[in-house]
C-alpha cells in the first residue's frame, strides 16, 4: 500500500490481523501428561530418565516429573529410590528426609521408608498398633535405574514395568558419553517436533542465525520419511561437492531421540555409518516445563573427542549455550528460542503443516492413536516386543563419494538416500560388529557402483 492509497488488497490476504484468529487451541490430547491423561498414562508405561546421577547427592533431591513432585534419594547402601513428596503419616515433605543405610526416614517423626516405598520403623509407637500403620501405609514408591550417567525411573503400574531398553549406539565400545541435562520452559511435544523436523538446520541452526553446526548443513537436501515398528526417521540427503551426505535423525517410541554428528559431519568427508552424537529423552516436567537428558557421545562414529568440552554437550543440544543474554539469543536464535518461542504451550491448531512436516505429522498421528488406544485397554507396546538389548537404531551420518552424473541430481539424491536406508533396514536384526561390517561392505559397493 502507497501513502495515496487508502484500501489495502484485501483480496490478496493481505492485511488480516483482526480476521486471524487470536486464540488457539492446543493439540490437548498429547500436551497434558499429568496422571490419568491420555498421554501421561502413556508415557507412565516406559523407562524415563528423571535426574542425572550427579545430581543425587547424600541429601535427597525434590524433582517433577510429569506434574508429580517427588523426592528422589541414594541410601546410605547406594540404592536409589524415587518415592511420593509427601509422608503418609501426616504429610510432611521427603525433601527434609534423612537418607540412613536402608531407605529414607521422614523428618517429622522418624518414620523410615524403605527405597520400594515400605514402612520399616515407626517410632515411638505402643507396640500393637505399629503392625496395623505398617499393613495400611506405604510410601509410594516407584523402580529407579541407573544407567551411565542418568536415573531412570518407571512412573507406571507395576505388573506392566517393562525391560530397560539399551540402545545399541550406547553398548558402541571407546566412545565417550557426556550426561547432560537441557532445561525448556515450554511443552514437551515443542520440543519433541525438532527430531522430525530436519529442514530446520538448514534455517534456523544456519541460515537464519550463525553455522552452529557444519558449514554443510545449510544445504538443502532431500528429506524422506520412514516409519518402523517403534521409530520414525526423517533423513536429509544433500549434495556437497562430488558427495552425497545422508543425514538421519530419529525418535524411538515415546520419546527418546537420536542425530548424527554435530560438528564434525559436513559432506567432506567420508563417513561410512556414523551413529549418533546426541541422544536424549525429552521428559514434560510439567505441562509448561520440559528437561531433555542426554548423552553427548564422542568418539570416532559420533563426533570427535576434541568437542568434548564443557560447552559441548549445550552446542549439541542446540547448536548455541543455553544460558545467554536476550539480544544473543535474539541475533543468534537456537532450538530454544524456536520452541520456546511458540509460548508455554503452543496452538498446534492454529500451525499450518506443509510437505517438510511430514515426520511430525505421522508420529503425532501415532502418538494420539496409542494415547487412544490405552485408554481403551490397549496396552503399547516396548522395543522388547521386536527386539533384544541392543535394539538397532538408525540416526546418524553417511557420506559417500556419489559425483553428479546424467541423471537429474534430485533423483539422484532421493534414490541414494533411500538405499542407504534400506540397506540398513536388511541387517537389522544383526549386532554389534557384523552389522556394522554388512552396512560398512554394502555402503562401500553402493559407492563403487556410481
Ligand atoms: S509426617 Fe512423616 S513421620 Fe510424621
Ligand atoms: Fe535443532
Amino acid at each position: 500500500m502507497t501513502q495515496t492509497e487508502t484500501k489495502p488488497d484485501i483480496t490478496a490476504g493481505a492485511y488480516q490481523g483482526y480476521q486471524q484468529p487470536h486464540r488457539g487451541e492446543s493439540d490437548e490430547l498429547l500436551v497434558r501428561t499429568s496422571r490419568g491423561t491420555a498421554c501421561g498414562e502413556y508415557m507412565r508405561r516406559y523407562w524415563q530418565p528423571v535426574a542425572l546421577t550427579s545430581e543425587v547427592e547424600d541429601m535427597p533431591r525434590l524433582i517433577r516429573v510429569m506434574s508429580e513432585d517427588l523426592v528422589l534419594f541414594r541410601d546410605k547402601s547406594e540404592r536409589y529410590g524415587l518415592v511420593h513428596r509427601q509422608c503418609p503419616h501426616r504429610r510432611a515433605s521427603m525433601e527434609f528426609g534423612m537418607c540412613e543405610e536402608r531407605g529414607i526416614r521422614c523428618c517429622y517423626h522418624g518414620w523410615l521408608f524403605d527405597i520400594d516405598g515400605t514402612v520399616l520403623e515407626i517410632p515411638g509407637q505402643p507396640e500393637g498398633s505399629v503392625d496395623i500403620i505398617k499393613q495400611k501405609s506405604t510410601l509410594g514408591a516407584y523402580p529407579v535405574h541407573e544407567y551411565r550417567g542418568l536415573i531412570f525411573a518407571y512412573l507406571g503400574p507395576i505388573e506392566d514395568m517393562p525391560e530397560f531398553p539399551v540402545y545399541d549406539t550406547l553398548e558402541i565400545p571407546d566412545q565417550t558419553l557426556v550426561p547432560y541435562r537441557a532445561d525448556y520452559v515450554c511443552n514437551w511435544i515443542q520440543v519433541l517436533d525438532a527430531i522430525l523436523d530436519p529442514i530446520h538446520t538448514t534455517f534456523l541452526h544456519s541460515r537464519m542465525s550463525r553455522p552452529q553446526f557444519s558449514e554443510g548443513m545449510a544445504e538443502l537436501g532431500e528429506l524422506a520419511f520412514y516409519q518402523r515398528e517403534m521409530s520414525f526417521l526423517g533423513s536429509n540427503t544433500r549434495r556437497v561437492g562430488d558427495n552425497i551426505w545422508v543425514r538421519v535423525n530419529e525418535l524411538v517410541l515415546p520419546n527418546y531421540t537420536q542425530a548424527g554428528a554435530a560438528f564434525s559431519a559436513d559432506g567432506t568427508k567420508p563417513i561410512y555409518y556414523g551413529r549418533t552424537a546426541f541422544s536424549r529423552w525429552v521428559v514434560p516436567i510439567d505441562d509448561e516445563n520440559t528437561t531433555a537428558f542426554a548423552w553427548a557421545v564422542f568418539g570416532d562414529r559420533a563426533d570427535p573427542h576434541e568437542y568434548n568440552t564443557p560447552e559441548g554437550p549445550d552446542l549439541i543440544e542446540q547448536g548455541e549455550l543455553m544460558d545467554r543474554s536476550y539480544d544473543e539469543r535474539q541475533r543468534f536464535p537456537g532450538d530454544a528460542e524456536a520452541v520456546e518461542g511458540m509460548g508455554r504451550i503452543a496452538d498446534q491448531k492454529m500451525e499450518h503443516l506443509a510437505a517438510s512436516d511430514h515426520g511430525i505429522i505421522q508420529y503425532r498421528k501415532k502418538l494420539r492413536k496409542l494415547c487412544r488406544d490405552l485408554e481403551k485397554g490397549i496396552k503399547p507396546k516396548h522395543t522388547a516386543d521386536y527386539w533384544s538389548n541392543p535394539v538397532p537404531t538408525y540416526g546418524g551420518d553417511t557420506v559417500l563419494n556419489v559425483p553428479r552424473n546424467d541423471e537429474d541430481d534430485s533423483q539422484l539424491l532421493k534414490s541414494i538416500g533411500e538405499t542407504v536406508m534400506k540397506l540398513q533396514f536388511e541387517v537389522e536384526k544383526m549386532t554389534g560388529d557384523e552389522r556394522d561390517q554388512k552396512v560398512i561392505d554394502a555402503l562401500k559397493r553402493l559407492e563403487a557402483g556410481h
